[in-house]
């Protein structure tokens, strides 16, 4: 990660316990951080775990974007950060970002879970203008576990080292037995065609953390927490969610599984590559999302999924679903929706969010052809706009 990103990096168990470093170690409890309200709410629990006010902030509706533009002068002169969230794979407009933090003497941080192979319009990767950033391996490397964070500043390494050894739990046997055996489980279960019933065990066995989209916030539960924050511990049940593992030190099939699949990294992003062209190329795919800007028409990223744009959102999951593509990625509602104004400062500019979260069809690179041959069979209709590049919150009246 060192040769590839050009910065001294840390391993971390995983991006979100990279990112509560990160908070933890540039802001000071009390402080309000910029946000997209299109992100996982693991990351929203993140900023309140280090003792953070999220504030969210208005996007762009064609691919989910920041959008500083929008965002008014009395909320950038109260903030102490400014997270990017890179959706999907994305870039967020890191260049504008990172002149607004430098005017305010603020820190700049990436989220580049989504966006290992990402460049922005002038070339240089997502990732480098942050003062960290921080990166997942459990996206385009499959890993199921890991991250990286990396610093601007390679002074600033062995604090954050010493910060990262004081928080990790020790590594468990039976945890890293269960990861070494995770992949042939999951095979033999995809094999026997057992997926469904799979699901509907864990259901059972209450190890099922989202029944909607978000998983439950309990509201109450979490005003005591905020009380008590910063304390990671405090909002393990949130943080946790999706991976038990997430501050968990690595055992020694972790790390060898990350090497090995780290190494095959580019041959994953090739792949992503082709298939965020295909889907880019099809009706449903907006000309915003994974194209390069001022790069020219031509240029494509190699997305971690490709946010299709589609009338109705909830028939194209369920008829993936019918051909057992499964859908993950979705944040929908935004995250002030879904938190209210007790927990976060709401965007400015709901609509564009609202609009974009609802019409997103986050689609695996990797399954392309399939997917694509689904959404024609089924007649799964554009969202209105979205191929003629007039994507807007407003064109098809759900937006506000
Ligand atoms: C935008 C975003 N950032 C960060 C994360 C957290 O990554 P990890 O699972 O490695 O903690 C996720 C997880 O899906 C994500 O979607």
């Amino acid at each position: 990660m060192r040769d590839r990103t050009g910065r001294e990096c840390l391993y971390v168990p995983s991006c979100r316990f990279g990112l509560y470093l990160a908070l933890r170690h540039w802001c000071r409890p009390g402080g309000r951080v910029l946000m997209s309200p299109v992100n996982d709410d693991v990351i929203f629990f993140v900023v309140l775990a280090a003792g953070l006010r999220p504030v969210q902030a208005p996007l762009n509706a064609r691919d989910g974007s920041i959008d500083p533009a929008a965002v008014p002068d009395a909320s950038w002169r109260s903030l102490s950060a400014v997270l990017t969230t890179n959706l999907y794979g994305n870039p967020d407009p890191a260049p504008a970002l990172r002149d607004r933090c430098d005017t305010l003497g603020i820190p700049l941080i990436e989220d580049a879970a989504h966006a290992i192979g990402s460049q922005l319009p002038d070339g240089r990767p997502v990732g480098d203008y942050g003062d960290a950033s921080v990166f997942s391996l459990s996206k385009h490397a499959g890993a199921k576990a890991g991250g990286f964070l990396t610093v601007a500043d390679p002074a600033r390494r062995s604090a954050l080292e010493e910060a990262r050894d004081d928080l990790l739990l020790p590594s468990r046997a039976l945890s890293e037995l269960a990861y070494a055996l995770r992949p042939y489980a999951e095979a033999s279960v995809r094999g026997l065609r057992l997926v469904r019933a799979a699901r509907a065990v864990q259901r059972l066995l209450g190890l099922a953390e989202r029944e909607a989209i978000r998983m439950p916030l309990r509201a109450a539960e979490l005003e005591r927490a905020v009380t008590g924050a910063p304390a990671l511990g405090l909002f393990h049940s949130w943080v946790r969610v999706d991976m038990h593992t997430y501050r968990m030190a690595p055992g020694a099939a972790r790390l060898r599984r990350s090497a090995r699949l780290l190494d095959r990294l580019d041959e994953r992003l090739a792949a992503h590559l082709d298939g965020t062209r295909r889907l880019l190329d099809s009706p449903w795919g907006a000309p915003g999302p994974g194209s390069g800007g001022s790069r020219g028409p031509g240029f494509v990223q190699p997305l971690f999924r490709v946010p299709l744009l589609v009338a109705d959102r909830d028939a194209a999951i369920a008829a993936l679903a019918r051909r057992r593509i499964t859908t993950g990625y979705l944040y929908d509602p935004p995250l002030d929706d879904y938190a209210s104004a007790l927990f976060t400062d709401p965007s400015p500019d709901p609509a564009p969010a609202r609009w974009f979260a609802r019409h997103a069809l986050p689609a695996d690179p990797l399954k392309a052809k399939q997917v694509l041959a689904v959404l024609r069979t089924d007649g799964i209709r554009p969202a209105e706009g979205a191929a003629a590049g007039l994507v807007g919150p407003y064109r098809d009246g759900t937006g506000g």
